[in-house]
C-alpha cells in the first residue's frame, strides 16, 4: 500500500472546514488592507532561494527539495514565498506601478525537515508582502495585519515578538562583537552552534538547546549597535504600533531563520511556546530585490503557517462554520423510479438545490442511512406508486416526518427549506 510521503498529509473532507475558514478570513483581511492575490509556481530556479534565503541557513543547506529537470535546469520546490514574489515583481515590472505594491499568497512550501507536530515537509503558508516602501508605517501595517488575522480567526493568547537586526552598515559590526563574545564559549556550544559561529553567527542567538540559550541570554544586544538610521526606523515602528494599540514584546534574540532580513523582524508566538510552535513570522527585506538583479527596493512582509493555525484552532476549541452540506438526498426503489430520480436530481441542481442521488440498488433502509451519515436535511423517496402518480415522498431527516407531494412542488418546498409540519 502506498502512503503519503513522510512529512506530508492529505487534508480530508472533515478537515477542509478549517482550511476554508482560514482561507476566507485571510482573503477578506487582505482585501480590507488593499492587498491583491498573486500565485507563483510550485518550483523555481533553485538559485532564487540559494541567493536570497542564502547558504548557511538550514533551509538552503539541509532542507531544499532540488532536482534537475529533463532540460538540465536546476530547480527547487518552493521553500518559502517571499523570494518568488520578488522574482515576479521584477519579471512583470510591478516596480512601474505606484509603490508600495501590496500582494498576498496562499500555498504550499517544501522543506526537508524532521517531521513532528506542527512541522511538515510540505506545509502551507498565507503570506502578505508590501514591496517598494521604506516607511516604518508599512512595517506597522504588516504587523497589524498579522495581529488582526489571528484575532479574526478567534485565536487568543499569542504575543508579538519584535526586534531590529540592523542593515548592511551596522549589522557587520554587531556580528563581529557577537563572534568575540561567543569565542569565549566555543567548548560549551552545541555542534550546530559551533558551525553557526563560522557560517551564520546571528543564528547563534536563537538556538533551541537550553545550554546555548543560557549563553545567548547575556550576549550583546543588536539594538545597542544599530546605526542612527536603523535606530530611528525601529523607534518609529514601535511608535506606530503604540499608536495602533498593538502590544508587542522586544526580543533581542529574535533573528529569524532566513538571511534576507534587515531592520524589522517579528514573530507571532502562541501562549504555550514549544519548539515548533511559531505561528508566523516576517520582517523587512530591503536588500532582497537588489540581490535578484533589481534596483534597491525596500520591502516588508509576513507569512503564517496554516497547519499550525489549524492546530491552534483545534486546541482552543474554536467553533468553525461547517462546510455547506447538500440539502436533499434522492432515494428510489426500482428501475422506473431510478429514471425519475436521475431526472429529478438534475432538475434540482438546475434550480441551485444541492442534491445527492442514490446509486445502485440498495434497500431503502441503506439509502436513508447514507443520507443520515452525510448529514443531509431531507430525503426524497420515489417508489413504484410515486412514479405512477407523479408524486414524491419528502422526508425530514431531523424529525422523521414525511409527506407526499406532487413532483412539481418539490423545488418550491425545498427552496423554502421549511421543516415539514
Ligand atoms: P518562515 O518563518 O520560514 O518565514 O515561515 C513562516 C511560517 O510558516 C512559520 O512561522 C511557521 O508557522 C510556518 N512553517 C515554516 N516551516 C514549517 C514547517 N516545516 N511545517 C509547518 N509550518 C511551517 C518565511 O517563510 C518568510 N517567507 C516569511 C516572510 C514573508 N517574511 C517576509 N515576508
Amino acid at each position: 500500500m502506498y502512503k503519503a510521503p513522510r512529512g506530508t498529509s492529505d487534508i480530508l473532507p472533515q478537515e477542509q472546514a478549517y482550511w476554508k475558514y482560514v482561507e476566507e478570513k485571510a482573503a477578506s483581511l487582505c482585501q480590507l488592507y488593499g492587498y491583491q492575490p498573486l500565485s507563483t509556481p510550485i518550483f523555481e530556479d533553485s538559485q532564487l532561494f540559494t541567493r536570497t534565503v542564502a547558504e548557511g541557513t538550514d533551509i538552503v543547506d539541509k532542507e531544499m527539495y532540488t532536482f534537475t529537470d529533463k532540460g538540465g535546469q536546476k530547480l527547487a520546490l518552493k521553500a518559502e514565498g517571499t523570494a518568488p514574489v520578488c522574482r515576479a515583481y521584477l519579471e512583470h515590472g510591478l516596480f512601474n506601478l505606484p509603490q508600495p505594491v501590496r500582494l498576498y499568497y496562499f500555498g504550499p512550501a517544501f522543506r526537508y525537515e524532521r517531521p513532528q507536530t506542527g512541522r511538515h515537509r510540505q506545509h502551507h503558508q498565507l503570506g502578505f508582502e508590501a514591496l517598494g516602501s521604506a516607511d516604518p508605517a508599512i512595517d506597522a501595517e504588516i504587523i497589524e495585519m498579522a495581529q488582526r488575522f489571528f484575532l479574526s480567526l478567534g485565536l487568543s493568547g499569542f504575543s508579538i515578538q519584535l526586534n531590529s537586526i540592523g542593515c548592511k552598515l551596522c549589522q557587520p559590526k554587531y556580528v563581529e562583537e557577537l563572534k568575540r563574545y561567543y569565542s569565549g564559549y566555543v567548548t560549551r556550544l552545541c555542534l550546530d552552534c559551533k558551525a553557526r559561529l563560522i557560517r551564520n553567527p546571528l543564528r547563534l542567538l536563537d538556538c533551541k538547546k537550553s545550554s546555548c540559550q543560557k549563553i545567548a541570554e547575556t550576549a550583546p544586544k543588536i539594538t545597542n549597535y544599530l546605526c542612527p538610521e536603523c535606530q530611528a526606523h525601529f523607534q518609529s515602528v514601535q511608535e506606530y504600533l503604540e499608536l495602533l494599540d498593538i502590544p508587542f514584546q522586544l526580543n533581542h534574540r529574535l533573528v529569524r531563520g532566513l538571511d534576507y532580513y534587515s531592520r524589522t523582524v517579528f514573530e507571532i508566538e502562541p501562549q504555550e511556546k514549544e519548539a515548533q510552535s511559531t505561528l508566523g513570522g516576517g520582517g523587512r527585506y530591503d536588500n532582497l530585490i537588489e540581490a535578484l538583479g533589481g534596483k534597491a527596493t525596500p520591502a516588508v512582509g509576513f507569512a503564517a503557517g496554516i497547519e499550525r493555525l489549524v492546530l491552534n484552532l483545534k486546541s482552543q476549541n474554536l467553533a468553525i462554520p461547517p462546510l455547506p452540506a447538500p440539502i436533499v438526498f434522492i432515494a428510489y426503489l426500482g428501475r422506473e423510479a431510478k429514471m425519475e430520480a436521475v431526472k429529478l436530481s438534475s432538475q434540482l441542481r438546475k434550480a441551485s438545490i444541492a442534491a445527492i442521488q442514490a446509486t445502485g440498488d440498495k434497500s431503502l433502509k441503506a439509502q436513508l442511512r447514507q443520507a443520515n451519515v452525510l448529514g443531509i436535511g431531507y430525503t426524497i423517496i420515489i417508489g413504484k406508486s410515486e412514479v405512477e402518480s407523479r408524486t414524491v415522498i419528502l422526508r425530514d431527516m431531523g424529525s422523521g416526518e414525511q409527506r407526499s407531494m406532487p413532483q412539481t412542488e418539490v423545488v418550491t418546498t425545498l427552496k423554502q427549506n421549511q421543516p415539514l409540519g
